[in-house]
């Protein structure tokens, strides 16, 4: 017959059992898995909203100095880069025909930066944009973080 103490033993083995087992689970798990260190992301000020034209671009520089181009387009905004996935010259916003444009190779870009025609490998580099009470905010990645 098992007696009170036996029992109270067997119960604290157990579950220090459970504890142990646990946290070494846990640990195991976190090595063999560990955490994605987190994107470390500023926001550069582009200007008010309502101050954005239509169909228009407004040029701001990002954290390593290259231009990107902010367009808008209705209630929607796009900001792209402006270098070229070709070779790197500069493709400039082209209002009239609702497009970039590479001068250096004729590539061209539909609004949305896609490849229309010409040399280039892929669409422009995008930029996420925000607005914030009517402010237009450009994030992007630090530079040691890209
Ligand atoms: Fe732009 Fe060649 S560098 S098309």
């Amino acid at each position: 017959m098992e007696t009170r103490r036996s029992f109270l033993s067997r119960i604290a083995m157990w579950t220090s059992l459970a504890v142990s087992y646990g946290a070494a689970a846990a640990f195991t798990g976190r090595f063999l898995f560990p955490s994605k260190p987190t994107k470390r992301t500023r926001s550069i000020y582009v200007g008010r909203f309502s101050e954005l034209k239509e169909g228009e671009s407004k040029l701001v520089t990002d954290l390593r100095g290259v231009p990107v181009q902010v367009v808008r387009q209705g209630s929607a905004l796009r900001a792209l880069s402006t270098v070229c996935p070709h070779l790197g010259c500069r493709v400039r916003w082209e209002a009239e025909k609702q497009r970039f444009f590479c001068p250096c190779h004729n590539g061209v870009f539909n609004r949305e930066g896609e490849v229309v025609s010409g040399p280039p490998p892929r669409g422009l580099d995008r930029y996420e944009v925000e607005v914030v009470a009517g402010n237009v905010y450009l994030r992007m990645p630090e530079p040691s973080a890209a």
